[in-house]
């Protein structure tokens, strides 16, 4: 079986050093904010966003548990809020886009907030730093975030950025798809 969402995290985990910055984007359940705050090691940090209390409970309780709290800022804010928050680079942020499983799935990232979140983590990527967005397209709103965000990409700047659209191709049920956008070092 072949998970985007870990297909995600190979990509980050080829960026991120120990003593680095990271932000999980969206919180959820926490377990991209655990593999960061594993990553970045006892001098880095990674900085944790998400507009429902209950999701950010349940990423302190998962990482209590692994004994590593003491890494991660823990911010109940929406991710277009980034830059408010984070004042240093960053060498990678994590989106995985939708609704926290589990939970109201009625409360979903937008392609607004989400495109703001976007622009907020690209300023703050260090040179060769790394952005990684999981999208639903299999529901309305994810569809329209989808096609918001690919249009955002291709308009990126090409000799600062390159981004990667992936997606797995033999599903019937539009599957989750991946964007990375990764920042040149100079
Ligand atoms: C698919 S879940 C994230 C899953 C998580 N990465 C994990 O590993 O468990 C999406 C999350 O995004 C959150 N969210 C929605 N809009 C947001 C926003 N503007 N800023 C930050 N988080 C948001 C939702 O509350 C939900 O918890």
């Amino acid at each position: 079986m072949i998970r985007i969402t870990e297909i995600a995290q190979k990509q980050v985990a080829e960026v991120l050093r120990e003593g680095d910055r990271a932000v999980d984007a969206t919180a959820g359940n926490g377990w991209d904010t655990l593999f960061l705050a594993r990553l970045v090691g006892p001098d880095g940090r990674v900085y944790a966003f998400d507009i429902q209390q209950a999701a950010l409970d349940e990423t302190a309780a998962l990482l209590r548990k692994n004994k590593l709290l003491e890494r991660v800022d823990l911010i109940h804010a929406g991710h277009e809020a980034m830059a408010s928050y984070v004042k240093e680079p960053v060498a990678a942020v994590m989106f995985n886009l939708g609704y926290l499983p589990g939970g109201d799935h009625s409360i979903v990232t937008r392609p607004e907030s989400t495109l703001r979140g976007l622009a907020a983590a690209l300023q703050l990527l260090k040179p060769g730093g790394l952005a990684t967005l999981v999208l639903y397209p299999g529901h309305a709103e994810g569809k329209k975030e989808k096609e918001a965000l690919l249009e955002y990409c291709c308009g990126l700047d090409a000799s600062t950025f390159g981004v990667v659209h992936a997606r797995l191709l033999n599903r019937e049920k539009p599957p989750p798809e991946l964007l990375l956008v990764k920042k040149f070092s100079r």
